[in-house]
């Protein structure tokens, strides 16, 4: 029952051990927000673990080329990294997006659906022009339709092993189980808490 936790833990403070050099020899991989941030690291890592080709997204051109050109720079990866235009903020650009990439990529290896916007308490809310909060609508609806629309084709281009992974928050992870556990283990406040719901 701790072992999730526990886990949780060590990750958020000890650095996991990397995987074996070459570990992506010959592999495809898509990276959605993959110019800037944990996608741009993310396009770093697999690059330098000898993927054949890294395939990011932006939402325009020249951010893409930019972070492309910075990749092929701190990597041997020339020729290895290609840009996509991927807007979120409509599930109409999503469908899109899915249609090109499902007709112009013949193979992938994995697809890490990263894109996504953080706002903090406080922040003026912004609409999508779907007529959703624009976290909702980038970080949950337009992930989750990319994801499902992507599965035929994963199947079929990834060959039967392909990987579909997501960015997620280990910290609100981590934290909601540390509440959990508080809350097992602390009657007075659980009472208090239920009080308050
Ligand atoms: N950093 C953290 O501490 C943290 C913690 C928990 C979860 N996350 C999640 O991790 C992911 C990456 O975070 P990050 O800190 O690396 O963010 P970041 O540096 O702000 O990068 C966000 C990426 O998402 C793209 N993006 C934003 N809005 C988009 C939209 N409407 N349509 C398509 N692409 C869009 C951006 O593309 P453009 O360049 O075109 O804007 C950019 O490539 C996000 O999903 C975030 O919610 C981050």
């Amino acid at each position: 029952m701790l072992k999730l936790p526990y886990k949780l833990y060590r990750n958020k403070f000890y650095i996991p051990s990397l995987p074996p050099a070459n570990s992506l020899s010959g592999q495809t991989i898509l990276i959605t927000g993959g110019n800037t941030g944990l996608g741009f690291a993310l396009a770093l890592h697999c690059l330098n673990l000898n993927a054949s080709l890294v395939i990011i997204t932006t939402r325009t051109t020249a951010k893409g080329l930019a972070a492309k050109a910075q990749l092929e720079t701190q990597t041997t990866g020339t020729g290895k990294v290609q840009v996509m235009l991927l807007d979120m903020s409509t599930l109409g650009a999503v469908k899109e997006f899915a249609d090109q990439v499902t007709r112009e990529v013949k193979v992938i290896d994995v697809v890490y659906l990263n894109a996504g916007v953080q706002n903090f308490p406080g922040y003026a809310p912004t609409v999508s022009k779907d007529g959703w909060e624009e976290t909702l609508q980038v970080n949950a609806w337009s992930t989750v339709l990319l994801g499902l629309l992507l599965l035929p084709w994963l199947k079929v281009a990834g060959r039967g092993k392909a990987r579909l992974s997501f960015t997620g928050s280990g910290s609100k992870f981590f934290f909601f189980c540390l509440l959990l556990l508080l809350l097992h283990s602390s009657r007075t406040l659980s009472t208090y808490v239920l009080d308050v719901v």
